[in-house]
């Protein structure tokens, strides 16, 4: 007997073909390259334009071992506890937020996203909006497409010498601030952790600091659930008068609300935002905020990272990880497994064993294999926050009682294994 997939097969007359174990799903229009990658490693690959709902994802996991998604479909307890076939979820994004992490790893489900693949394209976008509203080309787009020649250098401003805020000095704001200074801004930023000051950006201690400081305010802050609703009347009406407002991050950190009647007063001058608290499914869906209709106002559908480059990147990143825990168990990058990879030993089984993190884990693990006479050609441990990962090769000589062993371990959450070829 051996496990492929985390299901049990059967040598013999019962032996589970690998087309009936080898199944991915990719929703929400994944790059083709993920397609590509994951057939080439033998699944067989479905792929969906559009998300989908708690039941119809489902009745669709069935059978499936490898998930794609991106920040459309929700992956929650109970679409988890609904699909004892999957083995890992790939967010071809960078947010996981729509994934219910936790409860994926108490089912030893790996999640991979892709965190840096997009983030130039975000930053790109960030610029030209800046740009865009400085020289105010919303409003003079819209007037030409009415006819109306509005030639006047009224409120059209260079970006060069103006002051930049950047709320979040992660993977986004830094870059930023690289092409930015490029452009001749004068970079401020604001971030609840230490980070280091790249080029001649000034670090402030406080948001009301970075936001009396700038004209320009743009929020690259990350999804956590502390920063529902962390931007709005207060922080708008501490930003200076006539200053330009980004946000490309999370549609939930910011009050619509407030935004538009600082708007309307006058106070902020123009606004570029990609996300929204509440978006559509799909684009059959109509797109309703409170930010319609306003001038001035850059409004696009969460498209910050969405360039053919990134998509690419993320397609293959994702893919690549998601075949790598699938054939070697390497939880690298993985945002809720301990990260452990260790390189495949050609003619090994691999046993790949999470369990919840409690002391002597790995002592009896080992004793079960040394009572069977089981030799280990290498292992390796990996702990994180109340789980363990241990992955350990060994010659393919083993008995069936060394799997059911493990696997009745009160501690054992997954045991897998893997033939090396
Ligand atoms: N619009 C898009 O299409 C698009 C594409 C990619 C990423 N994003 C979003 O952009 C955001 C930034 O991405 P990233 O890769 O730079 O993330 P990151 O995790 O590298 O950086 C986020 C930074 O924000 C900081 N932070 C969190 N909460 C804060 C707060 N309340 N005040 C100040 N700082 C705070 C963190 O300490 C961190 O340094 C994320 O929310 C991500 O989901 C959007």
């Amino acid at each position: 007997m051996f496990t492929y997939g985390g299901r049990l097969c059967f040598h013999g007359d019962e032996v589970l073909t690998l087309e009936t174990l080898n199944r991915a799903l990719l929703l929400e229009n994944v790059h083709p390259d993920a397609t590509t990658r994951l057939t080439k490693a033998g699944y067989q690959v479905r792929a969906m334009p559009r998300a989908l709902g708690e039941d119809e994802l489902i009745a669709e996991l069935a059978g499936i071992s490898l998930l794609g998604i991106r920040s459309q479909t929700h992956i929650t307890e109970r679409v988890l506890a609904a699909a004892p076939d999957l083995l890992a979820i790939g967010a071809f994004c960078i947010g996981t937020n729509q994934v219910d992490l936790g409860a994926a790893a108490r089912r030893g489900v790996a999640v991979f996203n892709a965190p840096f693949s997009n983030t130039r394209s975000v930053v790109e976008l960030a610029i030209a909006e800046i740009i865009s509203m400085a020289r105010r080309l919303p409003e003079k787009n819209a007037k030409m497409h009415a006819g109306v020649w509005d030639k006047s250098a009224r409120g059209a401003h260079e970006v060069r010498g103006r002051k930049l805020g950047i709320v979040g000095y992660g993977n986004i704001g830094t870059q930023l601030s690289v092409i930015a200074e490029s452009l001749g801004m004068t970079v401020y930023f604001y971030d609840i952790a230490d980070k280091l000051a790249i080029g001649n950006a000034r670090r402030c201690s406080t948001l009301d600091e970075l936001l009396e400081s700038v004209e320009t305010v743009t929020l690259h802050v990350d999804g956590r659930a502390g920063n529902r609703g962390f931007f709005g009347d207060a922080e708008f009406a501490r930003m200076r008068p006539r200053s330009l407002f980004l946000n490309l991050s999370r549609g939930f950190v910011v009050d619509h609300a407030a935004l538009r009647r600082h708007i309307e007063s006058g106070h902020i001058a123009g606004a570029a935002i990609d996300v929204f608290p509440s978006e559509p499914k799909g684009n059959n869906e109509e797109f309703v905020s409170e930010l319609r209709g306003l001038s001035n106002v850059i409004l696009t559908p969460h498209i910050g990272g969405s360039t053919e480059e990134a998509q690419q990147d993320i397609g293959d990143y994702v893919s690549g990880k998601l075949v790598d825990f699938a054939e070697g168990g390497a939880t690298s990058m993985s945002v809720n497994m301990p990260n452990v990879a260790l390189p495949v030993v050609p003619g090994t089984h691999r046993l790949v064993h999470v369990h919840k993190n409690v002391p002597g884990v790995l002592a009896a693990i080992n004793r079960v294999l040394a009572e069977h006479g089981v030799n280990v050609e290498g292992q390796l441990l990996h702990t994180r926050d109340e789980f363990g990962f241990v992955v350990t090769d060994i010659v393919p000589a083993y008995s069936d009682e060394v799997l059911d062993e493990l696997r009745a371990m009160d501690v054992t959450i997954r045991l897998r294994t893997i033939e090396a070829d």
